[in-house]
């Protein structure tokens, strides 16, 4: 007998009737119209069954710390910097765990099950580090945390920053970070981008940097990372996120830069929310989106994912781990307002940037974990529209979350009734 047996579902993909049969934790079919004994049946009516959202790019050090001494007056990029760093001094292993493990908690009740985090190196003592591994582990039954060793002022522009960033990869942080544009010069930027991907390479681990989060054109060190990982084989195993300056560049080096980004495997993580906030800063009017060339990007053949960045933090006041929110505003900032472009949005926070991450048994497919949620929605588009309702979160078979239906009750004399702002499905 089976664990689990979904019928009725629609998969992202615009297959319909489907049934996903559960048993151990793994799914073990997926195929239309199924009827198999179950101890428990779930009737989806319809509605869309999703592999889990996952956010390829976040700070879970900072997050919920907003107002932590004081809020961001200016909200740009580097007074949201400074205030971090007037934060860090008075940071503490267990308010960092708490605060952490309250956003794992938004975050499961959303659907959000992997999540990669940059954790600050610079500080010698690896408080975040230690905190963020702790956190790591009393997650790990419910989301997949995967931490990247992120040295947020510079690794060679701190005193001692590649042995912070080596010591946290030593302690069990997974992925090399970088911030290349943070250094002090562009020679500093390219070769610390030389000497994390060969660090990274040694170590047989994945690469993601903060590169190139700035309006200033001339910011290419995209370029070196794209180099290196051809030079380090690294193809697959390097990602580069923000890349805002090529919001900027010239044309007619971007139509050079891209063959190559592509040519060296590199993906390519967007912030929407952030980017919108935060670039184009020092433009009166006409003012720059700053967000990075989405749909040339993919285009190209190159994996692009959207990350959330920020939520409640020294850099952004708002978010709620929702990355509906996170895909709508990618659909903005980008115009991707094609069903093309809509649906593509919606793989930018699940299945891209389950590859980016390289996340195992991803998918509703036979042998993929049983991780799924059911949202009120129809397909991927409406989910969007909607910012839809998580009404159920499965994790590995079990169930981890469930919220209530969004609808209205309408008062209006002669349409009294329901609403759920789904046409051609009134009141339900
Ligand atoms: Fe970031």
């Amino acid at each position: 007998m089976l664990d689990l047996l979904i019928v009725n579902a629609v998969l992202p993909d615009g297959r319909h009737d489907m049934s996903v049969a559960v048993q151990d934790g793994r799914i073990v079919e997926v195929s239309p119209g199924l009827k198999a004994e179950a101890r428990d049946t779930f009737d989806a009516q319809g509605l869309l069954l999703s592999p889990p959202f996952c956010d390829p790019h976040f700070h879970m050090d900072a997050t919920l710390s907003y107002g932590k001494p004081r809020v961001n007056q200016s909200g740009t990029l580097l007074e949201g910097i400074g205030l971090w760093g007037e934060l860090k001094p008075l940071l503490t292993e267990e308010a960092l765990v708490e605060r952490a493990l309250a956003y794992c908690d938004w975050a499961a009740a959303r659907g959000l099950l992997a999540i990669r985090s940059h954790v600050d190196t610079s500080d010698p003592s690896l408080l975040p580090v230690r905190a963020m591994l702790e956190v790591k582990k009393r997650v790990a039954e419910y989301i997949d945390l995967q931490l990247v060793a992120f040295p947020q002022d510079g690794v060679l522009r701190t005193k001692d920053g590649v042995d912070s960033l080596t010591r946290a990869l030593n302690l069990g942080v997974d992925v090399v970070g970088g911030i290349p544009h943070f250094e002090r010069t562009m020679a500093d930027g390219m070769a610390s981008v030389k000497l994390l991907c060969e660090l990274a390479a040694d170590r047989g681990l994945l690469v993601d940097m903060h590169c190139d989060e700035t309006d200033d054109p001339m910011s290419r060190h995209i370029e070196t990372l794209a180099y290196e990982s051809h030079r380090l084989g690294l193809q697959g195993r390097v990602n580069g996120s923000h890349l805002t300056s090529m919001h900027s560049m010239d044309n007619y080096y971007v139509s050079k830069l891209i063959p190559l980004i592509a040519e060296a495997g590199v993906s390519a993580v967007a912030n929407p929310l952030i980017n919108i906030t935060i670039q184009g800063r020092h433009d009166t009017y006409p003012k720059r989106r700053g967000m990075t060339r989405v749909p040339e990007l993919m285009a190209a053949g190159i994996n692009v994912a959207f990350g959330h960045d920020c939520v409640m933090d020294p850099w952004y006041s708002l978010g709620s781990g929702d990355m509906l929110e996170v895909a709508h505003m990618g659909v903005h900032v980008a115009q991707m307002t094609s069903q093309t472009g809509m649906r593509a949005c919606f793989d930018a926070v699940t299945a891209n940037a389950a590859r980016i991450m390289h996340l195992r048994n991803y998918g509703i497919e036979k042998g993929c974990d049983a991780s799924f949620l059911l949202l009120q929605a129809r397909d991927p588009i409406e989910a969007i529209r909607l910012r839809a309702a998580r009404l159920r979160v499965w994790r590995r078979g079990v169930l981890l979350a469930q919220s209530q239906p969004a609808t209205a009750t309408l008062e209006i004399e002669g349409r009294p009734g329901t609403t759920s702002f789904m046409p051609g499905r009134p009141g339900h």
